[in-house]
């Protein structure tokens, strides 16, 4: 991957353009049940990044300017991922309550996920801490970006796939970010890798477990990813995270994701059919623009 341009990222970062879409159709058509449960945990996960990156700018990360330039525009463009959402479940007649943020806030525990990474002291106080930084942060935006496709592939309403077409545009230019910086800083850096691999194995969960709640994230497992053509992309995802050095064993992301849609589909059965059969060709990866 060609060395992440931090200038031209923050020259064409911004809100996801919403005003050019069609929301007439989009209320005719409406969405599904299922995409409204899969959409608001997305939603709110977008939402609360903040959170994410509030304990973290703490350490090490906010001595690198491209990091904190990065992370200024990311929080901003996440947001407007969330409020994306928002706006297209409330077309659909489907809104939220007014004291949404802070009802979810209040159940998250992610900061207490963070906190326990944290709370290593060696690990917080070491510049290689970055490295682990990096890497958790392009596992989940690429599992996002799967997430966003998947549902893109399946929904019938045409205009809630242009928006997830544009959110996961932006989310593979976070991942670019990400990754690039995680590569650099554990190549040739044995002790990177073994703390990123400490990090991971230890803390790592799927993004907006702590956020959106299991019972939901399991909703979405069974409902994106449990048969073989949903399991493509997050293999996809995987392997390109196994292409890091150091990270050739990670994989947790197909592993938990089995486990929660096995999980769901014991306790409640098989998800109700929605939207349209998957193709069974390979999606290829949108381009990074
Ligand atoms: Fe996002
Ligand atoms: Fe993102």
């Amino acid at each position: 991957m060609a060395e992440f341009d931090i200038d031209r990222f923050i020259e064409l970062s911004g809100a996801v353009a919403l005003d050019d879409l069609d929301w007439a159709t989009c209320r005719k058509i409406g969405v599904t049940d299922s995409e409204e449960r899969i959409l608001r945990y997305m939603g709110d996960t977008e939402t609360h990044t903040i959170l994410y990156m509030k304990d973290l700018l703490g350490g090490h990360s906010a001595k690198d300017p491209a990091i904190t330039n990065f992370l200024s525009v990311w929080v901003f463009e996440e947001l407007w991922h969330g409020r994306a959402i928002s706006r297209l479940l409330r077309e659909c007649g489907r809104p939220e309550e007014a004291d949404r943020y802070t009802k979810v806030t209040k159940g998250a525990s992610v900061r207490e996920a963070i906190e326990m990474v944290l709370s290593q002291a060696t690990v917080y106080l070491t510049p290689r801490f970055i490295a682990g930084h990096m890497a958790w942060g392009a596992i989940n935006e690429l599992t996002a970006g799967a997430a966003y496709r998947a549902l893109e592939n399946r929904t019938e309403n045409p205009v809630l796939a242009e928006l997830l077409r544009r959110i996961v545009k932006q989310e593979r230019k976070h991942f670019a970010f990400y990754y690039t910086q995680a590569k650099k800083r554990l190549e040739g850096d044995p002790k990177a890798q073994k703390l990123t691999s400490f990090i991971l194995r230890n803390f790592w969960t799927v993004v907006g477990s702590g956020v959106g709640g299991w019972d939901n994230l399991s909703f979405i497992a069974a409902s994106l990813f449990s048969d073989e053509n949903g399991k493509i992309p997050l293999r996809e995802a995987e392997a390109t995270i196994n292409e890091l050095p150091g990270l050739e064993w990670f994989h947790l992301l197909t592993q938990q994701v089995d486990q929660l849609a096995k999980k769901h589909i014991k306790e409640h059965g098989p998800v109700p059919a929605w939207g349209k059969a998957l193709p069974t060709a390979h999606v290829p990866e949108p381009a990074i623009a």
